[in-house]
């Protein structure tokens, strides 16, 4: 049935400790009963920070002039994705800037079919690379990716006209999640939350569009504003703990009315809150998403400012990760795909 949109109003506008210590509680029971409590890992590799895109909001825009961009070596990429499959990753997910070129459309082919033979298809592969043609999306899942995550970022389309530049389009972005569905990916998406001018009931009206699409995977996470952007006049008055308490109001949100979805416990919310990813899978979240990306590119890697682990590497962040997940007594899905529970492929 449709979740009522009064009553994710009403939970969104939880206020005061208790109030909210109960609802990220109702949370995690709905989280127990419907997808349990053990969290899957995806291997990040941000594979490239060049983007052809503008959005407002976004620290590597193409606008922004102040930082080296670097796209890793075929060989880089698969040596951390078989880092991934060593460690018992059951996944990894390919992100980068947006870019629709053909070196680019087939050095990704290239890599997705690499990474099947070198893990004998055991890794599931899921990819965050942005809009792109139907032919391109069937080539990548021809060849073995599996999920695709494209964040509509809000639902809200003058707040979306707002955010990015006239040539960026709502209906074409949505156009590529419907057609990312239909060619047989499991589907994720995902917005920001505590973006410039957008309301409570903006954000309700996303999380029944995510009822609506059916999506199977949700990544969201509090907006940062970064210093390089047009929307840099925010970083003075930014609140840490607001951003925080939102996004995992809107996690806890989620799971509660969506149920069996896949959440991510993003990297956004341990910006800023050392133990914000744990908050995350306690506020509903089953998912998460470690960077093993190599330590000489996550400099240049910065969506918002305070991106956590920059000097960290990947064996660094698994030891610490494991111990994180320990000191709330979940386990971690090691060698599992961890699929959402809510996909069947017959759909
Ligand atoms: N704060 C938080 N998230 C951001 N993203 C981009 N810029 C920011 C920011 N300033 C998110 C977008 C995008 C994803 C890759 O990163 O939601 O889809
Ligand atoms: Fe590019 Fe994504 Fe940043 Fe937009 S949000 S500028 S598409 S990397
Ligand atoms: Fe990177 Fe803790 S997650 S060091």
């Amino acid at each position: 049935m449709r979740p009522d949109r009064d009553y994710i109003i009403q939970l969104l506008s939880t206020e005061g400790k208790e109030a909210l210590q109960a609802l990220y509680d109702k949370a995690y029971s709905v989280k127990k009963q419907f997808v349990g409590t053990t969290v899957y890992f995806r291997g990040l590799i941000e594979l490239s920070n060049i983007c052809a895109k503008n959005c407002y909001y976004c620290g590597i825009r193409s606008g922004n002039p102040d930082f080296e961009r670097y796209q890793m070596s075929f060989e880089e990429a698969l040596k951390e994705a078989k880092w991934c499959y060593d460690n018992h990753y059951g996944s990894l997910v390919i992100q980068a800037g947006e870019r629709e070129d053909k070196p680019w459309t087939d050095f990704i082919t290239r890599l997705i079919t690499s990474i099947k033979e070198v893990t004998k298809g055991k890794l599931g592969i899921t990819l965050s690379l942005g809009e792109q043609t139907e032919q391109i999306y069937r080539q990548w899942f021809q060849a073995g990716a599996h999920r695709y995550l494209l964040r509509i970022e809000t639902t809200n389309q003058e707040l979306y006209k707002k955010l990015h530049p006239a040539d960026h389009s709502f209906e074409q972005r949505l156009n590529c999640l419907r057609t990312i569905k239909k060619i047989g990916y499991q589907v994720g998406t995902g917005i920001m939350v505590g973006l410039p001018e957008q309301t409570i009931a903006n954000i309700a009206d996303d999380i029944l569009f995510f009822y609506d699409e059916d999506v199977d995977m949700l990544g969201m996470g509090p907006f940062i504003p970064h210093h390089g952007t047009p929307l840099k006049h925010l970083v003075d008055g930014f609140s840490n703990e607001k951003a925080l308490e939102l996004g995992l109001k809107l996690i806890a949100t989620c799971r509660i009315v969506l149920k069996d979805v896949n959440i991510a416990t993003t990297t956004a919310l341990q910006a800023l809150h050392p133990e914000g990813r744990e908050l995350g899978l306690l506020a509903g979240a089953n998912i998460l998403m470690p960077n093993i990306t190599d330590t000489k590119f996550r400099e240049g890697y910065q969506l918002y400012d305070g991106k956590p682990c920059l000097d960290e590497n990947a064996n660094m962040c698994q030891g610490c990760l494991s111990r994180r997940i320990a000191s709330i007594g979940e386990t971690i899905g090691f060698d599992q795909w961890g699929d959402s529970k809510h996909f069947s492929p017959s759909k």
